[in-house]
């Protein structure tokens, strides 16, 4: 069950344009088994396509390797592509062919027989709920059909294994839902091994049960959305006050019920701890106890862009365009910056075993 589908070691690629290098991949190194759906994150420019171009055997690494469904993607990229869907990050554009028939076509470039293409398509037609414009041409499709159509084309061949390169982006929230869905489905039906990009981080924490950060080129974190969220960033907790004077005293009784730096902005405390749907009604009832009324107290639970921010000093909407870059003649050495937090795994990801973050508070009065 343990079987790893990928396998990299010390993948790079960098890009020399105009007598810059671009680092645009840094000796990466992860695994990932059968069944697993991880999510790919990072600012634009942090290498993930390039990461998935690579394991696709769509662009040759400059160093490194990796094995995909057992085949090495330098020595065999046959044997990689025949194992593997791949769905780029542009859609596939306008054609005038009809869905039904692109699907058809795909299977035939996949050299399947026409009766195993045609017992694929529909099946494909059902589960990714292309039904209802299965006799329509290609450009006469939405975004999100389109999208779920690429999905298909990628899946003709049955891949044990799914590269999708941000599957969601640019659709509205209910299609992206519905694709995620899909998704989902393929896993449960099909035991197939996802291993998508997102910009929407919500999503990420939600579905995947692993999540990989990169940045600059490097995997800067690995694990499943819970635990990052656990260990690198905290819940939030305000508590706000009819007036300062009341602040700094509740500051005093919050000192004795954690460690954690508590700031004051006007008469509002806020202090990120690791523990706060325990810690909030605590810290209410004892300030209650002491007669400070509180006017308002809210538990925010971390995002993983919080997470993000914990590793790089960076939200990731700041972040964007992130490659490391180095002038001809520069030692190439230099790529990345925050390798000491660099984790490279060789086995699954632990299921989510941290506490649970608390729900957002309510305001209480
Ligand atoms: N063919 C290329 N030639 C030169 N530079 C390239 C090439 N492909 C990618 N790069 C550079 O490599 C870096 C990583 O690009 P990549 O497309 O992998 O980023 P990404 O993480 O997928 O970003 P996004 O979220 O914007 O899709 C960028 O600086 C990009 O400009
Ligand atoms: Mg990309």
């Amino acid at each position: 069950m343990n079987e790893s589908l990928i396998e990299t070691e010390g993948l790079t690629k960098s890009f020399t344009v105009k007598k810059t290098t671009v680092h645009a991949v840094a000796d990466v190194s992860f695994s990932a088994v059968r069944g697993e759906l991880v999510a790919f994150l990072g600012p634009n420019g942090a290498g993930k396509s390039t990461t998935l171009r690579m394991l696709t055997t769509l662009i040759p690494p400059s160093a490194g390797t990796a094995r995909v469904v057992g085949h090495d993607i330098r020595t065999d990229a046959a044997g990689v592509r025949a194992r593997i869907g791949y769905v780029g990050q542009l859609t596939s554009g306008s054609f005038s062919q009809r869905v039904r028939d692109e699907l058809l076509s795909q299977g035939a470039f996949y050299g399947m027989s026409k009766r195993d293409s045609v017992r694929r398509a529909d099946e494909l037609i059902g589960s990714l709920d292309l039904a209802s414009f299965a006799n329509r041409t290609v450009q006469q499709l939405s975004g999100g059909q389109k999208r779920r159509l690429d999905i298909a084309l990628g899946l003709m061949h049955a891949p044990p294994l799914l590269f999708l390169d941000e599957p969601s982006t640019g659709l509205d929230p209910q299609s992206r839902a519905n694709l995620w869905e899909h998704i989902l489905d393929l896993r449960t039906q099909h035991g197939t091994t996802v291993f998508l990009t997102t910009h929407y981080l919500e999503e990420a924490d939600r579905y995947a049960e692993r999540v990989m950060v990169m940045d600059k080129g490097r995997i800067i974190a690995d694990d499943d959305a819970a635990s990052l969220k656990a260990t690198l960033a905290g819940d939030v907790l305000t508590v706000g006050f009819a007036a300062e004077a009341d602040a700094e005293r509740a500051r005093a009784v919050i000192g004795r019920l954690s460690s954690a730096a508590v700031t004051r902005d006007g008469a509002t405390l806020s202090l990120t701890v690791s523990d706060g749907d325990r810690l909030l009604p605590v810290v209410v009832r004892e300030l209650d106890a002491e007669g400070i009324v509180v006017q308002r107290a809210t538990g925010v639970p971390p995002t993983l862009d919080d997470v993000f921010l914990a590793l790089t000093g960076r939200t990731l909407r700041e972040a964007g365009e992130g490659a490391a870059e180095t002038e001809e003649g520069e030692p190439t050495g230099a790529a990345g910056t925050i390798s000491s937090t660099s984790t490279s795994t060789s086995s699954p990801s632990p299921s989510a075993t941290a506490a649970a973050s608390p729900t957002t508070s309510g305001v209480l009065s």
